[in-house]
């Protein structure tokens, strides 16, 4: 070709994340340790299909009679679970009618859709984040045409949230901007706010006039899918209008199939339906309709006592694995003579934790011994097991000394 059109195109930087991933599976050493990308792994080591999610799939492929397209929402029975989960089947904005649920590729999509709401619909401007979030929001929202702003959130020092620093930052946002929340299993810090801190951010809410819009991707890692719901709830019963990206990646394990839903809760059925008629316009500009299989596989499931109940057992069994991971990482390291106190880490929810490991020990772990995380020091405990813990804590105490 004489001029390419893409001549000009430079070299984007690496996804602090997803890269990681790329670089982990090139990782030739035996004894290689992925603390990286937010996926759950098994005591082998393996990243496994749930029984409940295989039953499920075993169904829908000896019942399904088409591929037609899905409504621009998706399938109605999961957006109704979907509110079900999210503020339980009686709560009045169920039964009043008052959400207006998407069906999204994974909780990415879900965000996506509530940027594109946010700035095309409302006109918002700014949207304000967490310090720090999941890098992934800044590129998310600014490619829905947001600015995106910080707030203050994680005191690394104390490892615990600057919440007076925070509220006095929310009592000055504009209202009309957006303010993003985890309602969970914050990511990357694994600090989450208190009931009564969160009671005060809804107060502030209420009183400030500002969105608040609750990434949701981790509900049942913290403790009971009903007890990770607080948050959302404490929003919902506020009579605070809101939006809610939940993903179901981590909690039925299905990642790759890109299930997810947004959430718009508004103030009667009737302003609910005409936020879904708008936000179905968005879903059309963008992915049309969504994709089927995983939310027909997490409609199966919530549709059947017996499924929900095994999804519920695998659940815990994935939490509470990642509870002893936890546990047994600080004692290991303790065992073998680390004097920093890692027990801040037995505090923290979900799968991850900010170590505190610095990036020029980050690198050392990789270069040396083929343990990834994230440049930040953020370890996904759910990749720890009891046959890799000797190796990573070894080498943790090894780049500690250096
Ligand atoms: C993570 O934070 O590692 C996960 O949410 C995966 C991702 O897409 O970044």
């Amino acid at each position: 070709m004489s001029s390419s059109p893409f001549a000009r195109v430079e070299q984007a930087p690496p996804d602090p994340i997803l890269s990681l991933a790329d670089l982990f599976r090139q990782e030739t050493n035996p004894k290689k340790v992925n603390l990286g990308v937010g996926i759950y792994l098994n005591d082998q080591g393996v990243n496994p299909v749930l029984k409940a999610v295989k039953q499920a799939e075993k169904l829908l492929l000896e019942q399904e009679t088409t591929k037609n397209y899905l409504g621009m929402d998706g399938d109605p029975d999961y957006g109704r679970l979907t509110q079900h989960l999210l503020f339980g089947a009686d709560h009045p904005v169920v039964k009043d009618k008052r959400a207006a649920t998407l069906h999204t590729p994974g909780g990415t999509g879900a965000l996506r859709a509530g940027g594109d709401f946010l700035r095309g619909v409302l006109g918002v401007k700014t949207l304000w984040v967490s310090d720090p979030t999941w890098p992934n929001h800044k590129g998310v929202f600014n490619a829905a045409g947001l600015d995106v702003k910080t707030y203050p959130y994680y005191d690394a020092a104390a490892n615990q949230i600057k919440f007076s620093e925070m509220t006095a930052a929310l009592a000055k946002i504009p209202a009309g901007d957006a303010v993003l929340f985890h309602a969970c299993c914050h990511n990357p810090t694994g600090i989450d706010p208190t009931t009564a801190q969160w009671k005060d951010m809804v107060a502030l809410a209420a009183k400030g006039g500002w969105i608040p819009f609750i990434d949701f991707a981790y509900q049942g890692f913290g403790g009971e899918p009903e007890a990770d719901a607080e948050s959302v709830r404490l929003f919902a019963g506020a009579g605070v209008g809101f939006l809610v990206a939940n993903s179901y990646s981590k909690n039925f394990g299905l990642y790759r199939e890109r299930t997810g839903a947004l959430t718009l809760v508004a103030a009667d059925a009737a302003e609910a339906g005409r936020v879904m008629s708008q936000a179905k316009l968005t879903v059309r500009a963008n992915w049309s309709n969504p994709p089927a299989h995983g939310g027909l596989a997490v409609k199966t499931i919530l549709m059947d006592a017996a499924l929900t109940q095994l999804w519920r057992e695998e659940l815990t069994a994935m939490r509470e694995r990642i509870w002893s991971m936890r546990k047994l990482f600080v004692k290991t390291l303790k065992d073998k003579g680390v004097q920093r106190d890692f027990s801040f880490l037995e505090k923290q929810a979900g799968m991850f934790s900010f170590s505190g490991i610095s990036k020029d020990q980050v690198l050392a772990l990789r270069a040396k011994y083929g343990i990834y995380m994230v440049e930040n020091g953020r370890i996904n405990v759910a990749g720890m097991t009891t046959g890799n813990m000797d190796y990573l804590c070894s080498a943790v105490a090894d780049v500690l000394k250096g």
